[in-house]
C-alpha cells in the first residue's frame, strides 16, 4: 500500500519521526536536574528550544494545511473534511499551547520553585497532546489509502 502513497504523505511521515525526536530532547532537558547557579542558562536555552520546536511545528502544520495533504485527502476521500477541519483547528490549539508554556517558563525565577511542576505537566501533556493527533492524522492517511486501494481493484 506505500507505493501508493503520494510523496507529500510520505514526507509527513517523515516529519513525524523528527518531531517525536525533538519531542524526547524536550522531555530530556526538562528533567535533567539544574544547580542554581546554572538556571539562567538552562532556562535560556530550554526557551530556545520550545521556540526551535515551534517552529519546526508550524513549517510542519503548514506543509499539511497547504502542501497537498488536504486536497489529497478530499479527492480521495470526500467524507473526510470535518476530521480535516478538527486537526486543522487542533495546529492552532497546539501552537497557543505552546506559546502559554514559553510565556510561563520566561516568568519561572528558579527551578524549585513553586510554578515548575505545573510547567512540566503542561509540557507533558501538550506532547501527549500532539503524540494523539499525529496517530489520528496517520489513521487518517491509512483508512484514506486503504479506501483508495479498495476502489482500485
Ligand atoms: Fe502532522
Amino acid at each position: 500500500m506505500d507505493a501508493r502513497k503520494t510523496d507529500i504523505t510520505l514526507r509527513i511521515e517523515k516529519e513525524h519521526e523528527a518531531l517525536k525526536q525533538m519531542m524526547g530532547a524536550i522531555l530530556e532537558e526538562m528533567q535533567r536536574p539544574v544547580s542554581g547557579e546554572a538556571f539562567d542558562t538552562w532556562k535560556l536555552e530550554f526557551v530556545w528550544r520550545l521556540r526551535d520546536f515551534r517552529n519546526q511545528l508550524l513549517k510542519h502544520f503548514e506543509l499539511e494545511e497547504h502542501g497537498g495533504f488536504t486536497e489529497d485527502m478530499l479527492r480521495i476521500k470526500p467524507e473526510n473534511h470535518s476530521r480535516l477541519k478538527e486537526l486543522e483547528a487542533q495546529h492552532q490549539e497546539i501552537i497557543n499551547t505552546l506559546d502559554r508554556i514559553v510565556e510561563a517558563l520566561k516568568a519561572l525565577s528558579c527551578r524549585d520553585c513553586d510554578q515548575f511542576p505545573e510547567i512540566r505537566h503542561q509540557i507533558t501533556t501538550l506532547l501527549k497532546q500532539l503524540e494523539a493527533h499525529e496517530a489520528a492524522e496517520r489513521e487518517l492517511i491509512q483508512s484514506t489509502y486503504l479506501q483508495d486501494f479498495g476502489a482500485a481493484d
